[in-house]
């Protein structure tokens, strides 16, 4: 008998398979398919500080001035324009999702300044949520903020929705930073209990002919599994918080990897979204069948054995690797003349 079971956040649970944050737990019936498909842990989609900040904004309005609409005032984000979708139905949808599974819920919350709206967390502990995921994607623009006190932003927003919450606290982070394992450690020391890797950045792109910049939102491939599994595999140990990989995880040997790189769970959307919820079953079975073939018989035992603390070389999660994969290519000789086809 193989054993999956991991502990995430202090919770157990049945496998590192679990669910990330996106639009497919919106449905109930979709929750419960992953459930049934083997998923470990469900985290809902994010609520916005900004769907929260309209809310309270929204509420001020209409106690002095009456009930009139003000979508345009955040037309950047329309889909936020119906600020009544937002605090009250996220609560009511997560404890329906709470009735229905069995397994972890976890709510998501998506801030970056401090305020009002991380009373939510609380909120959502009482709603009945396992944990609280905080994702604190943000970006600089102004020239004049330095990564220090972006950083020391960020330890401060963790340690304040710490103490607003009695339930496991995640942080989802972004990876351009200058010291990740600095600021991982630091985090911990705020009270996050895990921290999951990483973001991604969703670049928009140029739409030249009619000369705007638009959103583009691409699913990722387990190409982009590589950038988490270098930082799980350095922070493993060094960190007093469970490591969680998303982002590029499509199959059973990218779960694999991810525990080995130090993952105590590794989470999953695009691969839900272009295989489908029941895909999660699919890379349960390859898994078990995987660690058959070479005679594991828990994650436990592999956990972090690839890791930076585990490998008798440690040079590939170093410098000394930049330096190896330039050399390694190996020298083509340059065409001396232009194809015929390109004259
Ligand atoms: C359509 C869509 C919606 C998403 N919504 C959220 C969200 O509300 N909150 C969040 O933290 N991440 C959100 N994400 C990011 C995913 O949770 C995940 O971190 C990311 O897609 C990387 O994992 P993947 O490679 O398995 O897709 C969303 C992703 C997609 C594709």
């Amino acid at each position: 008998m193989i054993e999956l079971t991991t502990n995430y956040l202090g919770l157990q649970l049945k496998n590192p398979l679990v669910v990330s944050a996106s639009p497919l737990s919106e449905s109930i019936q979709n929750v419960r398919l992953m459930e049934d498909a083997g998923a470990a842990a469900i985290v809902l989609r994010s609520l916005f500080e900004e769907q929260l900040n309209l809310e309270s904004y929204a509420l001020d309005r209409d106690l002095s001035q009456g009930t009139e609409s003000f979508a345009e005032s955040l037309s950047y984000l329309p889909e936020f324009s119906d600020y009544r979708a937002g605090s009250d139905a996220y609560l009511d949808h997560l404890m329906r999702v709470k009735e229905c599974v069995s397994i972890p819920v976890i709510a998501s919350i998506n801030g970056i300044t401090p305020g009002g709206w991380m009373h939510f967390a609380k909120e959502a502990e009482a709603a009945g949520a396992d944990a609280i995921e905080l994702n604190t994607y943000s970006l600089v623009t102004d020239p004049l903020v330095t990564s220090s006190e972006v950083e020391r932003h960020l330890i401060e927003l963790v340690a304040h929705v710490r103490s607003h919450i009695r339930i496991p606290l995640a942080v989802k982070l972004s990876p351009q930073f200058s010291s990740i394992p600095n600021l991982a450690v630091q985090l911990a020391d705020a009270g996050a209990n895990g921290l999951v890797l990483f973001n991604r950045f969703y670049q928009p792109d140029f739409d030249i002919e009619k000369l705007t910049v638009v959103p583009r939102l691409c699913f990722s491939n387990s190409s982009e599994l590589l950038l988490r599994l270098h930082w799980v595999a350095i922070l493993y140990q060094h960190v007093r918080a469970d490591l969680a990989i998303t982002g590029g995880v499509h199959t059973a040997e990218d779960v694999l990897k991810g525990i080995m790189a130090g993952a105590s769970v590794t989470m999953m959307t695009s691969a839900l979204h272009q295989f489908g919820i029941r895909h999660l079953s699919s890379i349960q079975a390859d898994m078990l069948r995987w660690m058959l073939d070479h005679e594991y018989e828990s994650t436990n035992q592999m956990r972090g054995a690839l890791s930076r603390n585990s490998v008798p070389d440690p040079t590939p999660y170093e410098r000394g690797n930049y330096i190896k994969t330039l050399s390694s290519y190996p020298l083509q000789r340059a065409p001396l003349h232009q194809p015929a086809h390109r004259k």
